[in-house]
């Protein structure tokens, strides 16, 4: 096919790119700049290990889930004792999980960070399961991830809906997942920084400076999390937190995940109607606390901004962030999403900000038009291949399927021609950040055959597959 080179086929190059990353128990984002387990990436690694590899696919996440903390929530970082420990920063010795996390019940046989970040493990796990079922049925995969996942989205909804309008808040940038996204911007601009002689950042030694968040920002980043850390980790009133926003892609994605877990439920042997209906009032209040209207667009709810507003007054949406990034398409992944609040997020997409409608190779992280847009710098405009991944599965989930294979065709031919970047420009498709990059391989795995391996299965049609994986049949 199209993506053969003397290499070999683009499936190869991208197999042999998550061989590399491999530790044995699990794979690095990259083997430079991120040398460590993420919880996120693991996510995507895994729905892609899943076509090669599944036995590594279900080791990915059981090695994440082993490090779970005693109050259900799932480390954003896992860190790899072999590695040297000046290899990262943030690392162990900033973190201190064992003695600061005791309290919230870190486990004593791992080092962590205290963070998390977003729950893409059950949707993760349900999609490994269907790749190779016997074996998946035979190691007894989901009955044994079965209860941590449950157990890591009691967290989510118990302890962290700070806003108490039923979403999730995340307490730093790095727990949804794009740092530097201008989204942030407001809400950080309160966080007074942690000098910068206090700490010394190691992404510079492996990444352009052009194209990573800046210092000021990590300043910022550092004093957030040694605040939570000093604080034992402990998730109180949103009153206490410098920073705690809903943001509608960490929460699109529980939702997701909620339906995929009734899925797992029923495999099990168990009911899933009470998952999907908690899936589907998330759905309903994402659309109820995020949902601009005249936008056509879901923002960020920055809390502390609510705090200052009147409670009795019109709160609305004074406090909402109202920055386009891309976290603000991506609850198009949901199957109960109001019909005209999908077709309002397409034309948003296709239109002038996100550019897929014509004039970008891939969707940017960051409204095109926005004041602080930067083609290069991290979450500040470049595309990601997570991200559009997702965009290409909810085009595809609400019948935009001319769209959702343009940008799948992009996808492929924009990781081919970057050795699996990191992050690309949106307009030129230039590589940016680290290269042979783990979620990028493994989610070019997946495009290449979205329905994985059904060895042996009859064949299905299309709807009944997109029921399987999103949870549409809940509607
Ligand atoms: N994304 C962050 C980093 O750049 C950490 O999760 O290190």
């Amino acid at each position: 096919m199209e993506h053969t080179t003397e290499h070999g086929s683009l499936g190869e190059r991208a197999a042999r790119v998550l061989d590399r990353n491999w530790t044995g128990t699990s794979t690095v984002p990259s083997r430079t700049l991120y040398p460590h387990q993420w919880s996120w990436d693991s996510a995507f690694i895994a729905i892609g290990l899943r076509h090669v590899a599944p036995l590594r696919a279900q080791t990915e996440l059981e090695t994440l889930l082993a490090a779970q903390w005693g109050d259900g929530r799932v480390p954003h970082i896992v860190f790899n004792p072999a590695v040297p420990s000046d290899a990262y920063f943030p690392g162990p010795a900033f973190w201190r999980s064992a003695t600061a996390g005791r309290g919230a019940g870190a486990p004593a046989g791992v080092q962590t960070s205290g963070i998390v970040q977003p729950p893409v493990h059950a949707l993760a796990a349900w999609l490994v399961h269907r790749a190779d079922p016997r074996l998946s049925r035979a190691r007894g995969f989901l009955s044994r991830v079965y209860p941590a996942l449950a157990a890591w989205h009691r967290y989510l909804l118990h302890r962290r809906d700070l806003g108490g309008g039923g979403l999730v808040s995340v307490v730093h940038p790095w727990e949804q997942g794009m740092d530097n996204s201008p989204c942030w911007d407001a809400p950080l601009a309160r966080v007074s920084p942690a000098p910068a002689r206090a700490f010394r950042r190691r992404d510079l030694e492996h990444g352009a400076a052009g194209d990573r968040p800046t210092d000021l920002d990590y300043g910022r980043y550092v004093r957030l999390a040694a605040d939570y850390r000093d604080g034992g980790y402990a998730d109180g009133p949103c009153g206490r937190r410098e920073f705690a926003v809903e943001d509608p892609s960490f929460n699109a994605l529980l939702a997701a995940s909620e339906h995929a877990l009734a899925h797992i439920a029923r495999e099990l042997g168990a009911a899933g109607t009470a998952r999907h209906a908690r899936a589907e009032r998330l759905t309903a209040a994402l659309v109820e606390r995020l949902w601009d209207p005249e936008a056509e667009m879901f923002f960020c709810r920055d809390l502390r901004a609510s705090d200052s507003l009147d409670p009795r007054g019109p709160d609305g949406s004074r406090a909402l962030v109202t920055e386009y990034g891309v976290s603000g398409l991506i609850p198009l992944i949901l199957p109960a999403l109001p019909r005209e609040v999908a077709a309002a997020l397409v034309r948003t997409a296709r239109g002038p900000r996100f550019g897929l409608g014509g004039g970008v190779r891939l969707a940017p992280s960051y409204d095109l038009r926005g004041p602080a847009f930067d083609p290069h710098r991290y979450w500040r405009g470049p595309a990601w291949f997570n991200t559009n991944w997702l965009l290409e599965r909810g085009l595809r989930l609400h019948g935009e399927r001319a769209q959702a294979a343009r940008l799948r065709a992009a996808l492929l031919d924009v990781a081919a021609a970057t050795d699996f970047a990191e992050y690309v420009d949106p307009y030129t498709g230039e590589g940016c950040g680290a290269r042979g990059f783990g979620w990028t391989a493994a989610l070019t795995l997946d495009l290449l055959d979205p329905a994985g391996p059904q060895a042996g299965a009859p064949p299905r049609d299309d709807t009944e597959h997109e029921t399987e994986e999103t949870g549409a049949g809940a509607r």
